[in-house]
């Protein structure tokens, strides 16, 4: 049996999401699994046997891996030229009623190949990886009919053969209204019912389904129907929610216990409250705020106030958030939205987790995954301080070393 054993280390365990540390402390891992946590004088450090692989941290910082629990990252092309028409007066949802946005995307992505769709991603989840994350959910989306949303996710997926990175796939059927479905919004919701969900589910290519519920995207009703479905095929739910606009998406996603309810820039108290009775997490998405320089806070003192989880993601996407750094997205959640540090830390790790209904990782505790990152920092909290460039000095994945991307 593979042990490895983490010895000198300041550990930021971020267990019940909170940073206190072990200081001189250690860690044991077998076959991948981490079986005890603590200060040294307390771990069982025998080190004699030959598997047994001994990592000196030298008094690093040792987080859990981090998570980025919402992202589209599997796309091609770029929306630069809508950035530009932006920049020059126009509104994100004005650009998408004209038949951009999502949709200029969805062309770009369905022209390519997987093996050019998944050369054109990877550099997206390398510079994830570089920054210390380990596990990452990615959403289709940009597909919109059944062979090409299998597609992406197929090369989603892709993305983790070969490397140690953990890849989580979300079924995005219902992101956009593609074209050729102009004026049969309810016949494309029957597509990703009655297709979609089910190949999906059959083909093992995803864990979850979302949904974008929007004026720009599906009424709460449509979205109510593909949820419906993916209960049916035994796959978790979660919801682009009241991010332009408040249709009740909150509630909505509470009502089918969703894993996660994201954005929520236009969430009410009364929506806060399903989600913290429904035990769903809120996941916050500060960069997509930024890009489009919004100005309406989710209802973070709501969040706090009835103990909704709060999960922080890049959101890794062409027209909102064109961002693959998980550190960007922490560091904004505590300038934009006045998260503390340890909140965004916790955001990134544990709650991350559990926006993705995932119980073994995002802690550093027995029976969790030995997924960690050390760090040559003298305090957590500049994990959230930094403005980009940080990078960890070595991450290990499931008790496996791998030296850090540069
Ligand atoms: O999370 N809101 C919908 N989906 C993405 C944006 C997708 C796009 O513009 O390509 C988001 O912000
Ligand atoms: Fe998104």
């Amino acid at each position: 049996m593979a042990k490895l054993l983490l010895v000198n280390a300041r550990i930021a365990t971020m267990r019940d999401g909170r940073c206190s540390m072990i200081e001189n402390g250690g860690l044991v891992a077998r076959d991948g699994v981490i079986t005890s946590v603590g200060p040294m004088t307390m771990l069982n450090t025998a080190r004699r046997a030959s598997d047994v692989e001994v990592l000196d941290a030298r008094g690093a910082l040792v987080t859990p891996g981090l998570i980025d629990c919402h992202t589209h990252l599997v796309y091609a092309g770029n929306r630069a030229k809508e950035f530009e028409m932006r920049l020059n007066g126009s509104s994100y949802e004005d650009i998408a009623r004209a038949g951009g946005g999502i949709l200029s995307t969805v062309k770009a992505t369905r022209a390519a190949g997987g093996d050019e769709l998944r050369a054109q991603s990877q550099p997206r989840m390398d510079a994830l990886m570089s920054e210390g994350v380990t596990t990452v959910e990615i959403k289709s989306g940009y597909g919109l009919d059944t062979k090409n949303e299998l597609k992406c996710l197929r090369v989603a997926q892709s993305l983790a053969s070969g490397s140690p990175v953990r890849v989580q796939t979300t079924l995005l059927g219902a992101h956009a209204l593609p074209a050729e479905y102009k004026g049969r919004a309810d016949a494309y919701v029957d597509l990703v019912c009655d297709e979609m969900i089910p190949a999906a589910a059959k083909q093992g290519l995803a864990s979850a389904v979302d949904a974008f519920c929007e004026g720009i995207g599906f009424t709460p009703a449509q979205v109510r129907r593909v949820f419906e479905a993916a209960r049916k095929h035994g796959l978790h739910v979660k919801l682009h929610a009241d991010q332009l606009s408040d249709l009740g998406g909150a509630a909505l996603a509470a009502e089918f216990e969703a894993v996660s309810a994201d954005h929520l820039e236009h969430t009410r108290e009364e929506g806060v409250k399903a989600l913290a009775l429904a035990g769903t997490t809120a996941v916050l998405l500060p960069v997509a705020f930024y890009f489009l320089r919004e100005t309406r806070l989710p209802p973070i003192a709501a969040l706090r106030e009835h103990h909704v989880p709060i999960a922080i993601a890049t959101d890794c996407n062409p027209g909102t958030a064109p961002c693959a750094s998980i550190l960007t997205a922490a560091n904004m959640a505590c300038t934009l939205f006045r998260l503390m540090p340890e909140e965004a830390l916790a955001g990134i790790t544990v709650y991350a987790a559990r926006a993705l209904g995932l119980s073994d990782c995002g802690t550093l505790e027995a029976d969790k995954r030995a997924d960690f990152v050390l760090w040559d920092l003298e305090d957590p909290a500049q994990l959230a301080w930094q403005v980009a460039g940080l990078k960890p000095r070595e991450v290990v994945f499931e008790g496996k070393r791998r030296a850090a991307h540069k």
